[in-house]
C-alpha cells in the first residue's frame, strides 16, 4: 500500500522583534506540534510587515531575531522561510488583485482596525499596502497548496476572502487549478497579560502586559509575582480572570502534577495565590532557560544559520516557481526563461 502524501500546512507570522509566552502558547506550539503530522511551510512575511510605517533597519534585524526564535523553539529550519526570499508572493498578489472583489476588501475587518490605529500613529496615511495586506496573505497561501492554515480565529475573515479568490481564479480559468484551504483553529491557551487579565498578553500595551521567552529570569519573577489575582469582584466559586491566566499559563507549560494540586487547593478553597506563582515562574523559567540554551547554540554559528534559511527559502521558492509558471500559463501572460 502506497503512503498517502501528507497534507500541506502553511502559516505564518510578522516580524516584530521579540517573541511572548502569548505566541508561543497561542500559536508557535503548536506550529512546532504540526510538524510531526503534516508537510509544514512556515513564513515570516516581512513584505506585510511594511504596510503599516516601519523602520527597515529594524525590519531587516527583526526578521533575523524572529528566525532564531523560532528555531530556539523547535521549529524546523526545513519548513521556514522569508518572505521576500520569494518574490512570487508578489507577483502572484498582483494577479490575485484581479479576482478579488473591492468591495469585500473594503470589509475587512483587520483593515477597518488598523487604518483606525493609522488615524493615531501616522497622521491617518493609510497605505494602499495596507488595504491589499489580505490579498498578499491569499498568495502566501495558495501559491503553496496549503489544505490546512493554523491561525486564530481573528484570521477567519481573511481565510475566507483566500478561499473566494481561489474559487473565482479557477472559475474563471475552467479548471480545478488551486486548492481550497481550510483554518486550522487549534484549541490554543488565550494568555492574557499579568498586568491587566482582561487584556490579550501584547508587546505593543507596554513593558508590564508580556513576558518576552527570553526575558531573565529575575524579571519572569517579578512580572508573575505582581500578576493581578482577585480585583476584590471574584464572586463565590468563580475563578477571577487573573487567577484563571496562571492556572492557564501553567497548564500550557505542562506544569501537570502541580497543575493539579493547585487547582485541587483552588477547589477546597486552601490555595495560596503565592504559591500558584511561585509554582508559575519556575515553569516559565524552566521553558526560558532551554529556549535561551537552544538559541544561544544557534546564534555561536549564526552564519551557518543564516545559511541554511537561505538555502530552504530558495528550496521552497522552487514550489512558488512552479505554481506562478502554471498561473501564467493559466492567465494568457508570456514565461520568463531562467
Ligand atoms: N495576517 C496574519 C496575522 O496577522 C499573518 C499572515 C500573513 C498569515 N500571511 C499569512 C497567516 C498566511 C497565515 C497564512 O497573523
Amino acid at each position: 500500500m502506497s503512503e498517502a502524501k501528507r497534507k500541506q500546512v502553511l502559516s505564518a507570522i510578522q516580524p516584530t522583534g521579540d517573541m511572548h509566552f502569548g505566541n508561543y502558547f497561542g500559536a508557535v506550539k503548536n506550529w512546532v506540534a504540526l510538524q510531526e503530522k503534516y508537510d509544514c511551510i512556515y513564513g515570516v512575511v516581512d513584505y506585510h510587515a511594511m504596510t503599516m510605517p516601519y523602520n527597515p533597519k529594524k525590519l531587516r534585524t527583526h526578521t533575523w531575531e524572529l528566525i532564531f526564535n523560532l528555531l530556539a523553539v523547535g521549529v524546523k529550519p526545513e519548513s521556514l522561510f522569508i518572505q521576500s526570499l520569494v518574490p512570487e508572493h508578489t507577483e502572484l498578489c498582483w494577479i490575485f488583485n484581479c479576482f478579488t472583489s473591492y468591495g469585500q476588501l473594503t470589509r475587512m475587518t483587520q483593515f477597518k482596525d488598523k487604518s483606525r490605529q493609522s488615524e493615531e500613529t501616522s497622521g491617518g496615511f493609510i497605505s494602499a499596502g495596507l488595504f491589499d495586506y489580505p490579498v498578499l496573505q491569499a498568495a502566501d497561501i495558495l501559491i503553496y497548496r496549503a489544505d490546512y492554515v493554523p491561525v486564530g480565529k481573528d484570521q477567519e475573515q481573511h481565510l475566507e476572502l483566500t478561499r473566494d479568490i481561489a474559487q473565482r481564479f479557477n472559475q474563471q480559468m475552467g479548471k480545478e487549478y488551486f486548492v481550497l484551504p481550510e483554518p486550522l483553529f487549534t484549541d490554543t491557551p488565550k494568555i492574557t497579560s499579568p498586568a491587566d487579565p482582561t487584556r490579550k498578553m501584547s508587546k505593543s500595551a507596554g513593558e508590564k502586559h508580556y513576558i518576552s521567552l527570553f526575558e531573565d529570569e529575575q524579571r519572569i519573577r517579578k512580572k508573575i509575582r505582581s500578576a493581578v489575582t482577585d480585583t476584590g469582584a471574584a464572586a463565590e466559586g468563580h475563578m477571577s480572570p487573573g487567577v484563571q491566566n496562571l492556572f492557564e499559563l501553567l497548564k500550557a507549560a505542562e506544569a501537570t502534577t502541580a497543575y493539579q494540586q493547585l487547582l485541587d487547593q483552588y477547589h477546597d478553597g486552601t490555595l495560596k495565590y503565592v504559591d500558584l506563582k511561585e509554582a508559575v515562574a519556575e515553569a516559565l523559567i524552566g521553558l526560558s532557560r532551554q529556549f535561551k540554551a537552544r538559541r544561544a547554540e544557534l546564534l555561536a554559528d549564526k552564519k551557518a544559520v543564516k545559511r541554511q534559511i537561505k538555502e530552504s527559502s530558495a528550496r521552497i521558492r522552487t514550489i512558488a516557481q512552479q505554481t506562478m509558471r502554471d498561473v501564467k500559463e493559466l492567465c494568457g501572460l508570456q514565461q520568463v526563461r531562467y
